[in-house]
C-alpha cells in the first residue's frame, strides 16, 4: 500500500515579540478584547535582519540537522510564501544556496494567501506518490511576515514565522491519503496586496464570512469522499486544526462545524457538544496562535506542532481533521493519521523552548522597525551577530548590487 506524508516538522519562531497588552494600552482599547475576543496575548515581531528567506532557512536547517538529512537527498523544495521578497527570484532559491542543497532539485515557490502552504505540501505527496519506487523526499517551507497597517483592526493578528516538514513516503510523523481531500475554492475580495502595497487591504468580516463558507464546503466535500453521513464526522476525528489567523478563529470555524454539521440536534446539544469538543479536540492546537500570533501559510502548520507539543505522545495513532484556508479564496480539509513512536520528533521541535527565550519589544521599539522598509540598511556583520542565538543561524544583512545578502 502507498503510504505518503509527512516525517518530521520543524519550526522557527522569530526571538522577539509584542505583548497584546502594551498594543492595547497604546492603541487605547481595552486588553480583554485581544486576550478573549481575539484571544491573542503576544505578537512575534520580525527585526529588520529577518525576512521570510532567513525564517525559512532558520526552520529547515534545524529540520535537515533534526533529522540527519544530507542537503542533497532534496529533490524538491518548495517554500510557501506570501511575503516573497523578489517578484522573479523564488524565496526557495535563496534557501537552496543558504542550505547548500543540490542542483538535482526542483525548487519553487507557491503563493496562494495563507493556503499556499497546503499546495505545496499535497502536490509534494502527489509528487512522492508517482516515484514510490525511487524514495523520492521533498522539502516543503511555509514562511511569512503577517502585516497590516497600524492601528488597523487586522494589527493585533499580525505576527511572523516558519514552518518545515520533510515529506516522503513510510513518513514517521504521519500520512495523508490526499485523494479523499475535500477542496473549495472562489474568486472573492476579501484580503489582498496589490502590488507595491506594503500592507494588504482587508474586508475582515468578509473575510471571517468566506472562510466559514470554504470551510462548510470543503468538511462537505471530504465527507461525501470517506463516504461519511453529515452529523458523524466529529466521531471520526481526535483533533481539529483550523487555520488561525487568530485564536478566536478557532472557536468561530468550530462552533460553525458543530452548527452546519449538527442540524438535527436542538441549540442546548449543539452548545454541550461545542463546548465539550472544543475542549478536547480543538483547544490543544492554539498555543502558537496564542503566543506568536498568524504566520499566513505557516499558521495551521503551527497549530499542528502546538498540537504535538501541547499533547505530547497522546497524539500517537489518532487522527487530525486539518482545514487551511487562503483568502482569495481557496480551501482544503484532509485526514492526517498520525503514527506511532513520536517523542524524539516531539522533543526535536524545541517549540516552548523557542517560546520562552523571546525578547520582548516595546511598543516604540516594534513601531519603529515596522515603518522601515529594510531595503536600505546594509547591516555590518558584526551588529547581527549579537543576536544569534541556536535557532537564529541566518540573518539579512542588506543590499549590494540590488543583491539580498544574507549571513
Ligand atoms: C478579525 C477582525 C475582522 C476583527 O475585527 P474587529 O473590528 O476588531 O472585530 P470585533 O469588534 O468584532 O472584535 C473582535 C472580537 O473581540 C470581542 N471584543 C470586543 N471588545 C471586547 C472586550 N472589551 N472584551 C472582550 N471581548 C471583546 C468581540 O465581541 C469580538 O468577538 P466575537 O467575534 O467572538 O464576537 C480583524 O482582526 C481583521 O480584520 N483581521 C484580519 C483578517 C482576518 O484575520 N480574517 C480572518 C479570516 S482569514
Amino acid at each position: 500500500m502507498i503510504d505518503v506524508g509527512v516525517s518530521d516538522i520543524a519550526i522557527y519562531i522569530p526571538q522577539f515579540y509584542l505583548p497584546h497588552d502594551e498594543l492595547a494600552e497604546a492603541r487605547g482599547i481595552p486588553p480583554e478584547k485581544f486576550r478573549e475576543g481575539l484571544g491573542n496575548h503576544k505578537m512575534a515581531i520580525l527585526p529588520n535582519w529577518e525576512d521570510s528567506v532567513t525564517m525559512a532557512a532558520n526552520a529547515a536547517a534545524q529540520l535537515l540537522e533534526k533529522t540527519g538529512t544530507n542537503p542533497q537527498e532534496i529533490h524538491q523544495l518548495v517554500v510557501s510564501t506570501e511575503s516573497g521578497v523578489d517578484h522573479s527570484k523564488p524565496v526557495a532559491s535563496f534557501v537552496q544556496g543558504l542550505l547548500k542543497i543540490g542542483s538535482r532539485c526542483r525548487i519553487y515557490e507557491i503563493k496562494h494567501a495563507c493556503y499556499g502552504g497546503t499546495a505545496g505540501i499535497v502536490t509534494s505527496i502527489d509528487w512522492i506518490a508517482r516515484n514510490y519506487g525511487n524514495s523520492k523526499k521533498a522539502l516543503v517551507i511555509m514562511t511569512d511576515v503577517a502585516r497590516y497597517g497600524f492601528g488597523s483592526p487586522g494589527e493585533p493578528t499580525q505576527g511572523a514565522g516558519a514552518v518545515a516538514l520533510l515529506v516522503e513516503k513510510n513518513p514517521r510523523l504521519l500520512s495523508v491519503d490526499t485523494r479523499t481531500n475535500g477542496i473549495f475554492s472562489k474568486d472573492v475580495f476579501d484580503f489582498w496586496r496589490p502590488t507595491g502595497h506594503r500592507v494588504p487591504i482587508v474586508d475582515g468580516k468578509y473575510s471571517v464570512a468566506c472562510y466559514l463558507e470554504a470551510m462548510e464546503e470543503a468538511v462537505s466535500h471530504f465527507r461525501s469522499n470517506v463516504g461519511i453521513p453529515r452529523g458523524r464526522l466529529l466521531e471520526h476525528l481526535d483533533y481539529i486544526l483550523y487555520h488561525m489567523p487568530f485564536t478566536g478563529m478557532a472557536r468561530k470555524a468550530h462552533r460553525h462545524f458543530v452548527d452546519t454539521e449538527h442540524v438535527d440536534l436542538g441549540a442546548e446539544a449543539r452548545q454541550d457538544l461545542y463546548t465539550e469538543t472544543f475542549r478536547a479536540k480543538v483547544e490543544p492546537g492554539l498555543l502558537g496562535a496564542r503566543e506568536v500570533g498568524n504566520i499566513y501559510t505557516g499558521s495551521v502548520y503551527m497549530g499542528l506542532a502546538s498540537l504535538l507539543e501541547t499533547e505530547q505522545d497522546r497524539v500517537e495513532g489518532k487522527r487530525v481533521g486539518v482545514f487551511s484556508y487562503g483568502s482569495g479564496c481557496g480551501a482544503e480539509f484532509f485526514l492526517c493519521q498520525m503514527k506511532t513512536g513520536l517523542s524524539e520528533i516531539i522533543q526535536g521541535m524545541r517549540f516552548q523552548e523557542q517560546l520562552d527565550r523571546r525578547k520582548a519589544v516595546t511598543f516604540e521599539q516594534y513601531v519603529q522597525w515596522y515603518s522601515r522598509s529594510g531595503a536600505e540598511t546594509l547591516y555590518h556583520p558584526a551588529e547581527v551577530e549579537a543576536h544569534k542565538d541556536p535557532f537564529t543561524q541566518f540573518t539579512f544583512i542588506g543590499f549590494k548590487d540590488h543583491k539580498r545578502q544574507y549571513v
